[in-house]
């Protein structure tokens, strides 16, 4: 997401490319452990067609009923919980396609996968996605991301995102993905749906510079379609997606009283401290399209207004690994992000995903922070919004752009 607009741009793709920005950008983590297993044992590939014949007939119809307290399939005494984090998968690259089909089938038969958003474009894609993970996890949460509801193919059956958005709940329902809030075995789960608002942003614009629109610059202006009353130019969009989360108001409430660790999660950012400042972003103005203030009040009145010990929130989108705590509650985003990003280990690389955020016989929440490029920044710097002077990488880039 955080590279939206560099497609446009070959420049930005060869100043990427350049071994300073490269290793500037670079995330350095340390992988915790070996999570990945080596084995490659891949789900069987279908053709599009034949899979598209199972989908309808088999997938959509089967309807999985998901009590909102759960616990392991009987003959499963293990009350051993582990909870594994990872977001913008994003599928309809080959590569990350390999990347999921390659996850051990053996490893985390009895954990729990959070999936914060972003899986596909392409309905087919996440599909095979996600019973991929189902086939690998026991229990996999997911909250839809921008990328999943892009309208953009002609011959797909759904008029507008909304449709989609549908389908896809439908979809993981069919498959048994949990999209809803749910307890397993005392620890709770809550997926929280949002979309960004503008005015989300609260910091001070960069100016003096030719920086893009956000319809140039933001692909979702044209792959999204809405209907006539929602629109990503007002606070319609981010409401219609925080009612969605009113519906699960009391199960919430239940969890809250009953569960002895909670973990939310959401696509979209619940707090601006969660981006680097905008001087430091190729595209300034990205904090207008990545978060949502009603996110921020659900985490407050799920984890307290001061948060707690084990409190958590877990995000995706902006493609920044991050982990950090702000007013005593935990944030982080665990993202595969796009081949390109990987490579340049902007997220980290793959080798610590999926990361284990939670292990209830190995002290519960795991508390040391993972070292990622930006959040380790701020914990030493302070941010100072105020400070509108381009980072050298950034001037560079708009002095280059403005020499074209
Ligand atoms: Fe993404
Ligand atoms: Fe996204």
């Amino acid at each position: 997401m955080r590279s939206i607009w560099l497609y446009q741009s070959r420049d930005a793709v060869n100043i990427l490319n350049s071994p300073n920005v490269g290793c500037f950008l670079s995330h350095y983590f340390k992988p915790r452990s070996s999570q990945r297993c080596s084995e490659n044992i891949g789900l069987r590939i279908v053709s599009n067609q034949s899979f598209r014949r199972i989908n309808a007939s088999n997938l959509i119809r089967r309807r999985h009923i998901s009590p909102a307290v759960d616990h392991l399939s009987p003959g499963q005494s293990d009350l051993r919980v582990k909870v594994f984090i990872i977001s913008d998968l994003h599928t309809d690259y080959p590569e990350n396609m390999a990347w999921i089909q390659g996850l051990s089938t053996v490893a985390y038969k009895r954990d729990v996968l959070i999936v914060a958003g972003d899986v596909a474009e392409k309905f087919e894609n996440f599909i095979l996605t996600m019973t991929a993970l189902k086939e690998r996890f026991m229990y996999v949460f997911f909250v839809p991301g921008n990328h999943d509801v892009w309208c953009r193919r002609k011959h797909e059956a759904y008029g507008d995102s909304v449709q989609k958005l549908s389908a896809l709940l439908e979809t993981c329902n069919a498959l048994g993905v949990a999209t809803e809030p749910k307890m397993i075995n005392g620890v709770g789960i809550i997926p929280l749906f949002s979309w960004y608002h503008e005015s989300f942003d609260k910091e001070i614009d960069i100016t003096g510079f030719k920086i893009p629109s956000l319809k140039m610059a933001c692909k979702d202006f044209h792959a999204c379609k809405w209907p006539s009353t929602l629109s990503t130019s007002s606070l319609s969009l981010s409401r219609y997606f925080n009612e969605l989360n009113y519906k699960h108001f009391d199960t919430i409430q239940e969890i809250k009283e009953t569960s002895s660790q909670v973990i939310t999660f959401s696509h979209f950012l619940p707090r601006q401290e969660l981006c680097p400042e905008k001087r430091m972003l190729f595209y300034p103005n990205l904090p207008k399209v990545i978060g949502s203030d009603f996110l921020e009040v659900w985490v407050r009145k799920i984890h307290g207004l001061n948060g707690n010990q084990s409190a958590c929130h877990v995000f995706g989108h902006t493609h920044f690994g991050w982990d950090c705590v702000l007013d005593g509650i935990r944030y982080i985003q665990a993202p595969l992000a796009y081949p390109r990003e990987r490579k340049r280990r902007m997220n980290g690389g793959e080798d610590w995903l999926p990361f284990c955020i939670y292990d209830s016989e190995n002290g519960g929440l795991y508390n040391e922070l993972l070292p990622s490029y930006w959040s380790d920044y701020y914990r030493t710097q302070k941010r100072d919004p105020r400070n509108i002077e381009l980072a050298p990488w950034v001037a560079r880039f708009y002095k280059r752009i403005k020499s074209h």
